[in-house]
């Protein structure tokens, strides 16, 4: 087979790219690991960015989020009963989208194959070969025949445990982390949301952070410490511990019922550097990872396929290659401002185990300071509501 660009990895940044690339004229070929339904059934992000809404639709995949997605307007972060209202449309003029990561990849997928898009699922053994010469291929296995394509450029959208970072050679490769002492122990539940705005909620219990994807649908997570397992979890004791998180004015009102999904995530921040190796690019969850806190994953993963994806089309369109000499340079300086923001917004919200007890004044200084400064919050806003591309 051959192609314009291979595509590793069929979640939300490999499918984005496929579409706004062959909406150019840009042949692609996504390949992807596991089943459609498998992707489908990660419940994971649940806030848009302007820019991402911006992206979506410009691939033309905006119209089913326009009418079901929920504009927001602002949120409240809590430090036990006090509730401190970030206003992003009176800080900064904009709003955010709570329209779930599952709904992106369904519309994404539609759109694909209404436009004939080739999309190879359940493909194993991916390598990619020769990523540093002008004749990269990538070989791979599906539905028993081993299979090779012949490519100009490999985009690795294939997130954190995908082969496309791996194939930088490591004394090539530099990464930065920061391992969290906990994750977030997160459900799903069909009962209508706490509060009409999402609340990031810091108390003596922990964080706990109160979402939602509809009317009817919640999205709840509490932190955990890491050796904590899914199984010993049972809804009521989620409840329990959810409730003494949030501020009693929203508990008085807080509606319970049986989880549907219920899962636990660790948390990390981490960048490996290069995002390039010859024709070969990361993007998304492959090259970076921030944890949940300040919503930013799926809007970093967005903001990298905006730079990519022209850079990609000035290169096989008109052999301009001045876009992909700078992606690397562009993408991390919008990542490394998300990663602080990101790692400033755990830190500020969650309990460390052993800890002492300046930690936990901090966190509460913090907090009061935020309520009393319209300078705090609109820094806050600013990050939020996603840094200009
Ligand atoms: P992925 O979604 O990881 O997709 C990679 C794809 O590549 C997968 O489908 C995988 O099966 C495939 N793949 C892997 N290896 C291979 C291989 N060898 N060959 C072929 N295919 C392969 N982000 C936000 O912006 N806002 C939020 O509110 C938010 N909340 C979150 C809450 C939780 C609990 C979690 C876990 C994450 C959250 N995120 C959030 C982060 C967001 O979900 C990710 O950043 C996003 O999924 C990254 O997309 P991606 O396409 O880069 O990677
Ligand atoms: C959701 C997840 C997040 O990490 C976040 O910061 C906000 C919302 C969610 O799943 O709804």
């Amino acid at each position: 087979m051959k192609t314009d660009v291979v595509i590793i990895g069929g979640g939300p940044s490999g499918l984005l790219l496929s579409q706004l690339l062959n909406r150019a004229g840009v042949a692609t070929i996504v390949l992807e690991r596991t089943g459609r339904a498998r992707v489908l059934s990660r419940i994971r992000a649940g806030v848009l960015e302007q820019g991402t809404v911006r992206m979506l639709q410009e691939a033309g995949v905006g119209e089913r989020m326009a009418r079901e997605g929920h504009p927001h307007e602002g949120c409240i972060f809590s430090d036990d009963d006090l509730m401190v209202r970030i206003d992003f449309k009176e800080l900064t003029g904009k709003t955010v989208m709570v329209y779930g990561q599952t709904e992106v990849t369904t519309d994404l997928y539609a759109a694909q194959d209404a436009i004939g898009a080739t999309i190879l699922h359940e493909v194993a053994d991916v390598v990619i070969c020769d990523a540093d010469s002008d004749a990269p291929f990538v070989t791979f296995t599906h539905e028993g025949v081993q299979k090779r394509i012949d490519c100009a450029y490999v985009a690795g959208c294939d997130g954190f445990h995908g082969v496309s970072r791996k194939t930088i050679p490591q004394d090539r490769r530099r990464e930065f982390e920061r391992v969290y002492p906990f994750g977030w122990l997160g459900i799903l539940s069909r009962t209508p949301p706490a509060h009409e705005e999402l609340i990031y909620a810091n108390s003596a219990n922990g964080f706990a952070l109160a979402s939602m994807r509809n009317e009817m649908l919640s999205r709840y997570y509490v932190q955990v410490p890491l050796t904590d397992k899914v199984e010993e979890w049972s809804d009521d004791r989620f409840w329990e511990r959810l409730t003494s998180c949030l501020p009693g004015d929203v508990v008085k009102t807080l509606v319970t019922g049986p989880s549907i999904e219920k899962s636990i995530a660790p948390l990390r921040s981490f960048v490996s550097e290069p995002l390039r190796w010859g024709r070969l690019f990361l993007v998304g969850d492959a090259a970076h990872i921030v944890p949940p806190t300040g919503a930013k994953g799926l809007n970093l993963a967005v903001s990298d396929v905006f730079y990519l994806h022209e850079a990609l089309i000035a290169a096989v369109k008109q052999g301009d290659t001045r876009g992909i000499d700078g992606y690397a340079a562009r993408a991390l300086a919008r990542i490394w401002k998300a990663m602080r923001f990101s790692w400033s917004m755990t830190t500020m919200l969650h309990h460390f185990e052993g800890e002492d007890g300046f930690a936990g004044q901090m966190r509460k200084a913090t907090l009061l300071h935020l309520s009393q400064s319209e300078t705090a919050r609109r820094d806050l806003a600013e990050n939020y509501i996603g840094l200009p591309y």
